[in-house]
C-alpha cells in the first residue's frame, strides 16, 4: 500500500505490511507523545478536522497528533456551523477545504459519506467514522494495543480468542476491527450480543472467510470464558430510530469485576473504544474495574495519539524527518510518567 498523498477511509485498504508499517511509525512516535522530544516537521501545515458527529477522544488525538508533529488545525465540530446546513453537497464542501488545508479528517453520520467527500478533494482525507459502517484509524489502535497487551504476556495475536460484546450491529470501530483482524490467523471469535443487534452479515463473511473460528453467544458469562481479549462496546444509540428502541438493549451486559473474577483468566485483557456509558442504566463497563491492571482502555486512547501520529506522517510523507526536526522538551513533564 503507498500511503503517500492518499485518503484512508476503509481499513480493506490494509494489507499485512501496510499495517505493520502504521505500527512501525506509531512506535518511532512514543517521545514526541510523552513529550521527551518535541518535532516542527509540520510546521506551516494545516489540518481541517470536520466531525459532523459527536467525538471527544478522536477528534482531540487527531488534532493533538497533527500539533505534536508542528503542524496547525483548524475545527469545524457542527453541521449546522457549516455551509452543509445551507444545502451545500459534500463535493463542493469538499473542493473548498481541499484549498485550505493540506489533509482533512471528516467524521459524519452517514455511510459512505467520507469516501464520497474525498473522491472531490485535492488533499489526503483520514475517515475520523462514517455512521455505522468504518472508524479505521480506532481499529488501528485497537490492534496495535491488542498486539502490545499480549506481547507483554509473552504471546502474538495469531491464534488469540476475542469476544466481541454489546452493539455489533451498528459499532462502526467493532466493524474495521474484525476486518483487520482478518490479516492475522486463526483467530477465535466470541460474538455477544442481543440477536437483533448481531454482527452483520459482511462482516461475518469477511472472519469467516478469513479462516477463523466465529461463535456467536447471547449470555456474557458464558460468551467471556475461555477468551484473551474482551472487546467491550457502547449500544450505539444514535444510530437506532427511536431513544426507546435504543433503551430496550442498555444494561443487558454489564461486565463488572465479581463477572470478570469469576469468568476469566486473571490476564484477560480488557478493551472498549470508549466513551464507555457510565449511566445507571447502562454500565457496559463498571468503573469497579478501574483499578484491574487488564483494562487496557486509557492505553487504547494514549495509543489513538500515536497511531493518527503514524497516518498523518506517512500520508504526508515526512516521516524520515521528523527527528531531523526535534529538540528535548524543557518543561516539567516528570508526572505524565508517573502511574495514577
Ligand atoms: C467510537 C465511535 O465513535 O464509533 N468512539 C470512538 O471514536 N472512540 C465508539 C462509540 O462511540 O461507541
Amino acid at each position: 500500500m503507498d500511503f503517500t498523498g492518499n485518503h484512508i477511509i476503509s481499513v480493506s485498504q490494509f494489507d499485512r505490511p501496510a499495517a505493520d508499517r502504521v505500527f512501525e511509525v506509531a512506535d518511532g512516535m512514543q517521545p514526541y507523545a510523552m513529550r521527551k522530544r518535541i518535532t516542527r516537521v509540520l510546521q506551516g501545515a494545516i489540518l481541517s478536522n470536520m466531525f459532523f458527529e459527536p467525538s471527544t477522544r478522536t477528534r482531540v488525538s487527531f488534532g493533538s497528533a497533527f500539533n505534536l508533529l508542528g503542524g496547525e488545525v483548524r475545527e469545524t465540530t457542527e453541521v449546522k456551523a457549516s455551509s452543509l446546513a445551507k444545502g451545500e453537497s459534500l463535493y463542493d464542501t469538499a473542493r473548498v477545504l481541499s484549498g485550505y488545508s493540506d489533509v482533512i479528517v471528516m467524521r459524519h453520520p452517514e455511510a459512505g459519506s467520507v469516501a464520497e467527500f474525498a473522491k472531490a478533494s485535492r488533499v489526503p482525507v483520514i475517515n475520523g467514522g462514517d455512521g455505522d459502517n468504518e472508524h479505521p484509524s480506532q481499529a488501528l489502535l485497537d490492534l496495535y494495543t491488542m498486539r502490545m497487551e499480549i506481547a507483554a504476556q509473552g504471546r502474538s495475536l495469531d491464534g488469540m480468542s476475542i469476544a466481541l460484546i454489546g452493539d455489533l450491529r451498528f459499532g462502526r470501530a467493532v466493524h474495521s476491527l474484525c476486518r483487520l483482524l482478518c490479516l492475522y490467523s486463526n483467530i477465535r471469535l466470541h460474538l455477544i450480543s442481543p440477536p437483533e443487534l448481531s454482527l452483520p452479515d459482511e462482516e461475518l463473511d469477511v472472519l469467516r472467510t478469513a479462516g477463523h473460528k466465529v461463535e456467536s453467544f447471547q449470555d456474557l458469562s458464558a460468551g467471556i470464558q475461555d477468551v484473551d481479549i474482551l472487546y467491550v462496546t457502547r449500544t450505539q444509540e444514535e444510530r437506532f430510530p427511536s431513544q426507546q428502541q435504543a433503551d430496550r438493549y442498555r444494561g443487558l451486559f454489564r461486565l463488572n469485576q465479581s463477572i470478570y473474577t469469576q469468568n476469566c483468566a486473571p490476564n484477560t485483557v480488557i478493551m472498549h473504544p470508549l466513551p464507555r456509558d457510565s449511566r445507571a442504566q447502562a454500565q457496559e463497563l463498571d468503573e469497579d474495574l478501574n483499578q484491574n491492571p487488564n483494562l487496557a482502555i486509557f492505553r487504547q486512547t494514549d495509543n489513538g495519539v500515536l497511531i493518527r501520529m503514524a497516518l498523518f506522517a506517512l500520508v504526508l510523507d515526512i516521516v524520515e524527518d521528523i527527528d531531523n526536526h526535534s529538540r528535548p522538551v524543557t518543561w516539567f513533564t516528570a508526572k505524565r510518567h508517573l502511574p495514577v
